[in-house]
This record gives C-alpha cells, sequence and structure tokens, in this order.
C-alpha cells in the first residue's frame, strides 16, 4: 500500500516533536503570569494528547480522507427525496465575499443592510413560490421545519381555544420525521393507509378526520414520486372540519412555477433549501428549513422576522404572538445565501425550467430502469420514482442493499434503500434535472448489468472501497467516535 492509500489515523503516524508550526513566543506584556489568571481547578495537569506530525504528512492525511467521500462534484448521486443536484462554484464565491461572509450576527441591523435586505427578498421569494404569504427563515432543516409549522399550529388552536386538536394525520408513505415531529410538537400522530396506486386513500382519511384533527402532513409530490391528484378534494375535506393542512416541501424540485402549495389548499410548509435550492448537503448537513404560512398564522411565526420600513431593513421581534426562537440569530444564512443566488439567477421561468427537467430525468430514467427492474407504481412519475428488488429477492435471493452496495463499485452513490416503507425491497431513485443523458444511460446499464451479476459477488460489495460491507445496525447504535 503506498501512502495515497494509507489508512493510518494521524494518531498512528504522530511521532513526539514533530510540529507543522511554531508559535513566536508572546511580546504582549501582562502584569501577572498567564497561569496565575486561571485557577488550577480549571486547567488540564497535562497537556492534550493531540497527534504530532509534519505539514507534508497533515496534507496528505486530509487530502486522503476528503477523496474517501462520494459527493455531488466526485459522483452520480441519485439519492431518492435528497435532490442531490449540482451546486452551482459561482455560489460559494458569492457567499464568500467578504462584505457577507465576515459579518457577525450580533452586528447593529444598520450595519447589517445589505444581508438583511437579501434575507427580506428571500422571505418574497419564498413566499411567491409556494403561495403562501408568511415566511420565517429560522428553521435549520427540513425536518425542524416540520417542527416549528406544528408549534405555529398548536398556538393558533390554543389561542381559538380548540385544544381538543391533539390528532396529525400521517400519510403511511411519509418520511419518518412527519410523525416524529407531530408527536415531538405534543401531537399524536395517526396512520392514513395509501391505495395501492401509491396515493392517499380517501376513504381511510375521511374515516380518520374529526374534530380531535388538527393538521393533516401531506408530502406533493409523494415519496413515491406521484402526483396526489385529489390534492383539492383532500385540502377541502380537512378545512370543512377546522384542521389545518401541512405540505411537507421536501420535493418542491418537482412543481416549481408549475404549481403553488397554497394554491391547491396547504396552509404551512417548510423548504429543504439544501435541496431545492442546491445548499450543498449530504453527510447531514448543513441545512435551511424555512417555512411558509397563510396570514392568518403569521402573528405566531418565530420572532423575529425581516421587514421593510421605507428603505431600510430591520428584524421585528414586536411579534407578542409568536411562538419564539427556533434557532440562534437569523436561521443558517450561508445556505439561504446559496438559496437566493439561485433563484436570482434562474428567475421564475427557469425555475419552472428545473422542474419540468427534473421531472423528464426522472421519467427517462425510470422507463430504463424497468428494463430490469420492478417497478410497482404505474407512471408517468414526478421528480423521482421508487423501483423493487423483490422480483431479485425471490429469483437469487438479492436484496435491494445488495444492488445499493454494489453501485458503489462502479462509482455511483446509492440510491435510497427501503423507503418508503411501503414499497418492499424498495430503490429509490431521483437523479435531479442537472444529469445528462449520457450520465442517466450509463447509470441504468450498470443497474441492468448488476441484475445479472453472480449473486455473492453482489452480497459482498462493495469490494473497491477502504471499507467493506459495514454492519448498519451495529453502527447506529453502537457507533465508535473516538480513536480509542
Ligand atoms: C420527504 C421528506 N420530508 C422531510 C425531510 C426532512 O428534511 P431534512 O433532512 O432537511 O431535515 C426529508 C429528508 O430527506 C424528506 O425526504
Amino acid at each position: 500500500m503506498n501512502n495515497t492509500q494509507s489508512t493510518e489515523l494521524l494518531f498512528e503516524i504522530s511521532k513526539t516533536g514533530r510540529r507543522c508550526h511554531r508559535l513566536p513566543v508572546c511580546d504582549v506584556p501582562v502584569d501577572e503570569p498567564l497561569e496565575s489568571l486561571l485557577p488550577d481547578a480549571h486547567r488540564a495537569a497535562e497537556p492534550p494528547p493531540l497527534p504530532e506530525v509534519g505539514e507534508i504528512d497533515l496534507i496528505r492525511h486530509y487530502t486522503n480522507l476528503s477523496t474517501r467521500n462520494m459527493s455531488i462534484d466526485t459522483n452520480f448521486y441519485p439519492l431518492g427525496s435528497c435532490t442531490m443536484k449540482y451546486n452551482p462554484k459561482r455560489h460559494e464565491r458569492f457567499a464568500g465575499l467578504p462584505g457577507f461572509a465576515a459579518l457577525h450576527p450580533l452586528q447593529d441591523d444598520e450595519t447589517l443592510q445589505g444581508m438583511l435586505e437579501l434575507l427580506f427578498h428571500m422571505q418574497e421569494y419564498l413566499a411567491e413560490i409556494s403561495g403562501l404569504p408568511a415566511v420565517s427563515l429560522q428553521p435549520a432543516a427540513g425536518a425542524q421545519g416540520e417542527l416549528t409549522a406544528l408549534f405555529v399550529a398548536a398556538a393558533y388552536f390554543r389561542d381559538k381555544g380548540e385544544t381538543q386538536r391533539k390528532k396529525v394525520l400521517v400519510p403511511d408513505s411519509a418520511h419518518g420525521t412527519n410523525p416524529a415531529s407531530a408527536a415531538l410538537a405534543g401531537f399524536e400522530a395517526v396512520t392514513v393507509k395509501s391505495t395501492p396506486g401509491g396515493l392517499v386513500d380517501l376513504d381511510d382519511l375521511r374515516a380518520k378526520i374529526g374534530p380531535d384533527t388538527a393538521v393533516f402532513m401531506i408530502t406533493n409530490p409523494n415519496t413515491l414520486g406521484l402526483f396526489e391528484k385529489q390534492i383539492q378534494t383532500i385540502t377541502t375535506l380537512l378545512h370543512e372540519q377546522g384542521a389545518l393542512v401541512y405540505l411537507d416541501g421536501a420535493n418542491m424540485n418537482a412543481i416549481l412555477g408549475i404549481t403553488r402549495p397554497g394554491d391547491f389548499g396547504a396552509d404551512m410548509q417548510h423548504y429543504n433549501v439544501h435541496k431545492t435550492f442546491t445548499g450543498p448537503h449530504g453527510g447531514g448537513g448543513p441545512g435551511s428549513g424555512p417555512i411558509a404560512v397563510r396570514e392568518f398564522l403569521a402573528p405566531y411565526l418565530p420572532a423575529p422576522v425581516v421587514v421593510q420600513d421605507g428603505d431600510r431593513y430591520r428584524l421585528e421581534y414586536d411579534m407578542p404572538k409568536s411562538i419564539g426562537r427556533v434557532r440562534s440569530f437569523f436561521g443558517n444564512v450561508g445556505i439561504l445565501f446559496r438559496g437566493y443566488c439561485y433563484i436570482r439567477t434562474l428567475g421564475p421561468d427557469g425555475l419552472k425550467d428545473v422542474s419540468e427537467q427534473a421531472v423528464l430525468n426522472a421519467n427517462y430514467l425510470r422507463a430504463r430502469v424497468a428494463e430490469g427492474y420492478d417497478i410497482p407504481h404505474a407512471g408517468p412519475c414526478m421528480h423521482e420514482f421508487v423501483a423493487s428488488a423483490r422480483g431479485l429477492l425471490r429469483e437469487k435471493k438479492i436484496r435491494a442493499m445488495d444492488i445499493a452496495k454494489r453501485l458503489l463499485d462502479y462509482g455511483y452513490h446509492a440510491p435510497t434503500v427501503y423507503f418508503p416503507l411501503v414499497v418492499p425491497e424498495a430503490l429509490m431513485m431521483e437523479p435531479t434535472e442537472t444529469e445528462s443523458r449520457e450520465t442517466l444511460d450509463a447509470f441504468a446499464d450498470t443497474l441492468l448489468a448488476i441484475r445479472n451479476e453472480e449473486p455473492d459477488m453482489l452480497r459482498t460489495a462493495p469490494h473497491t472501497h477502504i471499507i467493506s460491507r459495514a454492519d448498519e445496525v451495529k453502527a447506529a447504535k453502537e457507533p465508535v467516535l473516538r480513536w480509542k
């Protein structure tokens, strides 16, 4: 094994006395020795056991580590429900401009005018795209947006004296964060079944709506990549009972400029700015999950929101009914900034084009994948689709996970597997609009070829990576996060 493939940790190559740098002796005059400024009780007896390495080893170590990740900049990344589209590098340059990047959130509003103006317009764009006029930029991820909107709903019903509304209805195809957010916000999550065609079962929904229903959370297009065609019937049913409709906006990439949640009856929604509007994400962050709500819910939004006074911008804290802050400062400004650049670059026509291309790419890939895999739900699909490896399991004892792991050997990030839960052996694929036809064809050809490989080759994959098949349950339940 040569240097560039070394799996050694920095601690293992550490040699006492090696250094990347030397600090000059402190030349600031002090009245007392530095040691006496900090009481003994707060001082470590020994210096921390940090690795001691030279600069070249340090650089090689981190550069090599960086090449072990799959990223949208290195590989096709069809991870369903995650919208892993290309993140334009221009946005990185803009976000790094010192006038923005070097701001401190505790500066006075008067010295933050550029950033506040940008955030104000971002609020306006998100309101326009959703058809819901009041926006909070604070939530730091989609899941936090869900939770925030449910707190808003709870405050609204409390204010109306409708405290009997304890239930949040959630389709069985929903992302796990939906029932989790409902429970965290103090509601009882009730599952609504899907039809065999993959849409909300209206009979089951009717049976579950009642005077105790607070909110129905719906994802549209849903996680099977299908547009809920009866959405207006659904929102009317809920509104007739005085309940609210929440749109999980993770799948906005399919409908930008084509339809608006506010127009089809949603009262609240979150955005995943990191997905739809190109914030670089993956590996757990960073994210941004602003929410947009109808006017009558605006008083309950987290304070502060950004407002315009003449030609100045400021933070409005005077919101007596607000649920309070859900995040420090103004939200995840770095990701909001990139989203703003994206929206400004594309404009209304460009955003519509994004969704049309995303849907076209998904349907193309769906048709190619259907040459060798089950696709349980009738098309056309929206921006993603769900295939199933159940046929392969029957035929050859090959599972969705085996296909996903083998794809890594061919240089592809795996699709989402085993989600949504309503599809056995699910492989959920979202190509996004930024991929070329050649990439989609190459990926489909690989999937079709893998299908015919020796089953053992698949069951033991990946074969070309530094880490082979990990025990994912153990890794999640007993994570080893320290070197020793
Ligand atoms: C349908 C759906 N809803 C909600 C979320 C939660 O979003 P986030 O990961 O930003 O918290 C996701 C994330 O994958 C999702 O796919």
